[in-house]
C-alpha cells in the first residue's frame, strides 16, 4: 500500500477505534464487539508496522511502550488540587448550607452539583491543543509525581479530544479520580493470589499500587479506570456552571460519573445523599460519599477557599464501613476445587447497616502476615457486596494465653489429608470426591453465568449431595422426579420445574459449559476466549499446554490448569457422560460468519439463554449489525420476553420479529433469515 493510502487507513482506524472508545467508556453504549475492536486494532498495527513514520504519539496502539523508569518526576500543579472538608451527617450538610448562602449573603436558594465520592486516586491530566501532554498525581496538592505513561495506558482517558460542538481548548487540565472497579479489583486478587503475590486490602490499595508502577506495562494489565470530575487551568474552556463543565467534559470525551445529579436546594441534595448510602454497595465501584459543588461558577468564586478545602465544596461521608469486633473461632470452608479458605466467626456487628458475622481471612500467609488468633479484637471492613475481611488484630487486647493459627492438617469435612503445593498460597484437600468439593462445583455448575438451571438453589443442591442422590455432576440430569419429591419441603409442582429448567439446561453454549466445568483459573471470560479458539470440545480436549498458552488472555497457569482437567480421569468420566446425557451447544464455536450480513438488529427484552451483550456478541459475529432504536432501516427486532415500546414501534413500522431461538438455530446452520 502507497504512503498515501496508508495514511488515509490509519486516519481512519484511529477514529473507527476511538469513537468506539467514547462509546463504550464515556456513553456506555458500545458498537463494536470485542473481537471486531481487536481485528481493527491489528490491522492498525500491522499498518503502522509497515510505516512506522505514520505513526503518532496519540494512536491506540501507542497506550503501552515506553520504558519502566528508576524513579517519578515531579510535577508542580498550575493550580493547587485541594482537599475536601467532611460533613459526617445530613445536619452537617444543612450548616454548610447555612455558611454558603451566609458568605454569599444569599437569600433564595442554592443550586448544588451532587457527585459520589469515588474512593481512589486524584489526579490530574494536561492537554494542549487536545493532546495528551502529561499526568500527574495529587502528592501534596502543590506537586505531584509525574506519572505520564501510567496514565496513557488507562484506556478511558482520551490520548485526544473529541472534536464535538465543545470547541477543542488550547490548554485543558482536568481533574479525576482512577480506581479499580470492584469487579477488576477480586479478579486482580485472584491473580495475585495464584502468583502467591501479596494480596491488595482494597480496591483503592490496589489501584494506587497500579498506578505507582516504575513499569508501565505492569500499570498496563491492571484494568484501571477514571472519573472525571473537574478542571484545573484552562484556556479557551467557557463554561458558567459546573454541571456544565462536567458536559462539556464528557463531549470532549473524558468518563465523567453517570450517578451525578444536580439539586435545586440543600433538602434535596440531601435526599441524594441517603439515596446514593444506600444504593452505595450496589455500584460497580466503591465510594465513601458525596461530594457536593455550588453550582454556580461565580458563586465558587466569591466563596473562594481556606487553606486546605474550598468553602464551594463538601463531602458528605457515610457511615464508617469498619469495626472492631471479637473473632470467637476460626473455622475453614472448602470450595469447589478443594481449596480451604480460614474463615473468622465474628460476635455479629453491625457495620454500615449490615449485620457481619463472618469474615474471610484468604489464606495461611495472611493469616500469618496479619498474625490473626482466635480470640483476638480484630477490624474487619466490608466493601461493595466483596466478602467482608479482617484488616488488622488490636495487638494491645490480645489474650495472653492465645497461639498463632494453622490451617489443619486434615480436611474439616472428609478428613482427607490436606496440602500445600510448592508455589501456591491455598492448601487443598487431596479427596477428590470430598462432598464439600462435590456441593460447591455442583453450586458452581448451576450457578447463573454457568448452566444457569433455575430453581436448583444451594440448600436443595447440599440436601441431595447429603442423601447421596449425586455423587457426580452428572448426576443432575438422571434425577427423578420421585427423587424430588422425596426432598423435604419439596412441592410436587417445584420438583417439576427443577427437573424443566435441567432439561432447558442441556442446550447450552461451548464457552459457558467450559466455565461450568469449574476448572481452576477459567472464569466466564477465560471460557468465552477457548470456546471462541476452539472448533469443538475434542480439539480443547486434547490441547497442549503450549497450544492452549499461545491463544491471547490465557497465561502459563491457565493453561496448565485446563490441560491437567482434561488429563483427569474422572473428568473424563464425568464429561462424556454429561453428553451421553444430552449435553448440546447451541451456537457451533466457530461462529464468525456473515450469515447475517447486511442485515440491522434491534434487540429489546429479556432472554432466556443470554444477556443482551451476549445476544448482540452473536449477532455481531455472524456479520449482522445492532442499532439501538428501530427504524425504517431495522431489519429484525429479536424479541424477548416484557419486550416493549420497541416492540410496538416495529409492528407500527412492519419490522419483521424474530425470536432468540430462531436467531441461534440460523447463526447455527448458517441460512439467512429469509431462507
Ligand atoms: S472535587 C476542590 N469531586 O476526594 C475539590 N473530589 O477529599 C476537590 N474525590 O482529592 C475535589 N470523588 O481525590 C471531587 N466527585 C468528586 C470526587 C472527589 C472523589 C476525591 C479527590 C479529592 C478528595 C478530597
Amino acid at each position: 500500500m502507497d504512503k498515501k493510502r496508508a495514511k488515509k487507513e490509519i486516519g481512519e482506524l484511529t477514529k473507527v477505534l476511538e469513537g468506539h472508545n467514547y462509546k463504550y467508556y464515556v456513553l456506555d453504549e458500545p458498537t463494536l464487539s470485542d473481537a471486531e475492536y481487536d481485528r481493527l486494532f491489528r490491522q492498525l498495527e500491522e499498518l503502522e508496522a509497515d510505516h512506522p513514520e505514520l505513526v503518532i504519539p496519540e494512536s491506540p496502539t501507542q497506550r503501552v511502550g515506553a520504558e519502566p523508569s528508576k524513579e517519578f518526576g515531579s510535577v508542580k500543579h498550575t493550580i493547587p488540587l485541594l482537599s475536601l472538608a467532611n460533613a459526617m451527617d445530613e445536619n452537617e450538610l444543612r450548616d454548610f448550607d447555612v455558611s454558603v448562602k451566609k458568605i454569599l449573603e444569599f437569600e433564595g436558594e442554592v443550586e448544588y452539583a451532587a457527585e459520589p465520592k469515588l474512593d481512589g486516586l486524584a489526579v490530574e491530566l494536561v492537554y494542549e491543543n487536545g493532546k495528551f501532554v502529561s499526568g500527574s498525581t495529587r502528592g501534596d496538592g502543590v506537586t505531584g509525581e509525574d506519572i505520564t505513561t501510567n496514565l496513557r495506558t488507562v484506556k478511558s482517558i482520551p490520548l485526544r479530544l473529541r472534536a464535538g460542538s465543545t470547541k477543542i481548548p488550547s490548554l485543558l487540565e482536568v481533574r479525576g479520580e482512577v480506581f479499580l472497579s470492584i469487579k477488576s479489583f477480586r479478579e486482580l486478587n485472584e491473580h495475585q493470589e495464584v502468583k502467591g503475590d501479596k494480596l491488595f486490602a482494597n480496591p483503592r490499595n490496589a489501584a494506587a499500587g497500579s498506578l505507582r508502577q516504575l513499569d508501565p506495562k505492569i500499570t498496563a494489565s491492571r484494568p484501571l479506570s477514571i472519573l472525571c470530575y473537574g478542571v484545573g487551568a484552562t484556556e479557551g474552556f467557557n463554561s458558567g456552571n459546573h454541571w456544565e463543565t462536567l458536559n462539556r467534559l464528557k463531549e470532549l470525551g473524558f468518563p465523567v460519573t453517570v450517578h451525578g445529579k444536580l439539586c435545586n436546594e440543600i433538602e434535596e441534595a440531601i435526599e441524594y445523599f441517603r439515596e446514593m448510602e444506600k444504593v452505595r454497595d450496589k455500584l460497580e465501584f466503591e465510594i465513601d460519599g458525596i461530594v457536593l459543588k455550588v453550582n454556580d461558577l461565580s458563586f465558587q468564586d466569591r466563596l473562594g477557599a481556606r487553606a486546605r478545602s474550598p468553602r464551594w465544596a463538601i463531602a458528605g461521608k457515610f457511615k464508617p464501613q469498619q469495626e472492631t469486633t471479637l473473632i470467637i473461632s476460626i473455622s475453614v470452608q472448602v470450595g469447589r476445587t478443594g481449596a480451604l479458605t480460614p474463615v473468622a466467626e465474628l460476635e455479629p456487628v453491625n457495620v454500615g447497616g449490615v449485620i457481619v458475622k463472618r469474615a474471610t481471612l484468604h489464606n495461611q500467609d495472611e493469616i500469618d502476615r496479619k498474625d490473626v488468633r482466635e480470640g483476638d479484637r480484630v477490624i474487619i471492613q466490608r466493601a461493595g457486596d466483596v466478602i467482608p475481611e479482617v484488616v488488622s488484630v488490636i495487638k494491645s487486647k490480645r489474650n495472653r494465653a492465645s497461639k498463632p493459627y494453622h490451617i489443619p492438617a486434615e480436611c474439616p469435612v472428609c478428613g482427607a489429608t490436606v496440602k500445600r503445593l510448592p508455589g501456591e498460597a491455598v492448601h487443598t484437600c487431596q479427596n477428590r470426591s470430598c462432598p464439600a468439593q462435590l456441593k460447591e462445583s455442583i453450586k458452581h455448575f448451576a450457578s447463573k453465568g454457568a448452566m444457569d438451571i433455575d430453581g436448583l438453589g444451594d440448600k436443595l443442591i447440599e440436601a441431595l449431595v447429603d442423601k447421596e442422590l449425586i455423587r457426580n455432576v452428572s448426576d443432575l440430569y438422571t434425577l427423578t422426579l420421585e427423587q424430588l419429591s422425596s426432598m423435604e419441603r419439596m412441592a410436587d409442582k417445584s420438583g417439576q420445574n427443577i427437573l424443566s429448567s435441567l432439561d432447558k439446561s442441556r442446550d447450552t453454549t461451548f464457552g459457558r459449559f467450559l466455565y461450568a466445568l469449574g476448572i481452576r483459573h477459567v472464569g466466564e471470560q477465560t471460557g468465552r476466549v477457548l470456546a471462541d479458539e476452539f472448533k469443538d470440545f475434542e480439539s480443547i480436549r486434547n490441547a497442549e499446554v503450549d497450544s492452549l498458552e499461545s491463544i491471547e488472555g490465557v497465561g502459563p497457569i491457565v493453561a496448565r490448569s485446563v490441560r491437567n482437567f482434561f488429563c483427569d480421569g474422572k473428568n473424563k468420566y464425568t464429561i462424556k457422560r454429561l453428553f451421553q446425557l444430552g449435553i448440546k451447544f447451541s451456537e457451533i464455536p466457530e461462529k464468525r460468519s456473515d450469515v447475517l450480513k447486511g442485515l440491522t438488529f434491534v434487540i429489546t427484552g429479556t432472554f432466556e439463554k443470554r444477556n443482551r451483550q451476549e445476544m448482540k456478541g452473536i449477532i455481531q459475529s455472524a456479520g449482522g449489525k445492532v442499532s439501538s432504536s428501530v427504524s425504517k432501516k431495522t431489519d429484525y427486532l429479536v424479541a424477548g420476553e416484557n419486550a416493549g415500546s420497541k416492540l410496538k414501534k416495529a409492528n407500527e413500522l412492519g419490522v419483521n420479529l424474530i425470536s432468540e431461538n430462531k436467531l441461534s438455530l440460523l447463526i447455527r446452520d448458517s441460512i439467512k433469515p429469509d431462507e
